[in-house]
């Protein structure tokens, strides 16, 4: 078997994690980051999520990847190193190899654990690729280490993942990818504005998976920083902020309660919310702005039939 070359877990430390939450719930408007939806049972059930009828982000950016996969291809030229941000199980990065033909594929990821199974899998199956990974909370900064060939790099950040950040997040990180693209480019996903009977839906899902998966974030917590949240007491709300063009998700407390783990304790009012996504939804002037500001100079926008989605590739 080939083995991957790990090029190292620069994750952030147990302690640093660990002090982030403490920060975040003992905030006047607590708080925990999305970063902490992704355990292992959280992973699947965003899997599960893709699946549902009502998420249509999944299925809209399959559909434009399907159409114009030939003109995205054409776009930004075969070869090079494609980089993966958020690599997950590789499968969608996977789906171009063949037409993109990268000579090397770097997977970054917040969890190294659950990427080197998946990187493993597919050096095996793609002899001819140099396939490396790395872990990285890239949400704070990008580094792209310097034995990384800069002849092209093709960064590839699909599912609108990008819409967790704030739009000053956003341009920050688009402009560590710009400065680290060299001569290749960013190929990303991005979902726009919408009805909002849509965003709902897809947001509190009638199957209550993503309530399950915004819920699991509490256990991912208690495993991480040995608190007591009982999620019998909480349950999954969804807010459509007009003003900020987001969907906001957040925990609510059903009754009173005091979360306490080693060292502290917090009391949560009946009704009192936990703040635990953002999920940005861009217009196409408003994201054809960011990467402009961001310093990229030429942009191919890719939309679904429905216009619910975008492609992006940026150079
Ligand atoms: C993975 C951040 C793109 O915002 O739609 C799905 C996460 N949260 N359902 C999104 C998510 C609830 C998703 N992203």
């Amino acid at each position: 078997m080939t083995i991957p070359n790990i090029l190292g877990d620069t994750l952030t430390s147990h302690f640093d994690l660990i002090r982030e939450i403490e920060i975040g719930l003992l905030d006047k408007s607590p708080s925990i980051s999305p970063k902490f939806l992704y355990d292992p049972l959280g992973s699947h059930l965003f899997t599960a999520i893709t699946l549902l009828p009502e998420y249509y982000p999944t299925k809209s950016e399959k559909e434009i990847f399907l159409q114009y996969k030939n003109e995205i291809i054409r776009t930004i030229g075969v070869g090079g190193t494609l980089i993966d941000l958020g690599a997950g199980n590789c499968q969608k990065a996977e789906s171009f190899f063949n037409s993109l033909k990268p000579s090397s594929y770097l997977a970054i990821d917040f969890s190294i654990e659950y990427l080197k199974e998946a990187v493993t899998k597919l050096s095996g199956k793609y002899p001819h690729i140099n396939v490396q990974c790395m872990g990285m909370d890239f949400s704070k900064k990008i580094l792209i280490p310097e034995s990384i060939s800069e002849n092209k790099r093709v960064f590839f950040y699909p599912g609108s993942s990008i819409g967790n950040f704030l739009t000053s997040e956003a341009l920050h990180l688009l402009r560590q990818i710009k400065d680290q693209a060299k001569g290749g480019g960013l190929l990303f996903g991005v979902d726009l504005m919408k009805e909002e009977s849509i965003l709902k839906l897809a947001y509190d899902d009638p199957l209550k998976i993503t309530a399950a998966f915004n819920l699991n974030i509490l256990n991912s917590v208690n495993s991480l920083l040995g608190s007591d949240f009982n999620i019998f007491q909480f349950d999954h709300k969804v807010i459509i902020n007009h003003n900020e063009n987001r969907v906001e998700l957040f925990i609510e407390t059903l009754e009173q309660v005091t979360i306490s783990w080693p060292g502290n304790s917090r009391v949560l009012k009946k009704g009192e919310l936990i703040h635990t996504e953002n999920s940005h939804k861009y217009t196409l002037k408003g994201i054809s702005e960011l990467l402009k500001d961001a310093g990229f100079l030429k942009t191919q926008i890719w939309t679904d039939s429905k216009d619910y989605f975008a492609v992006i590739y940026a150079q």
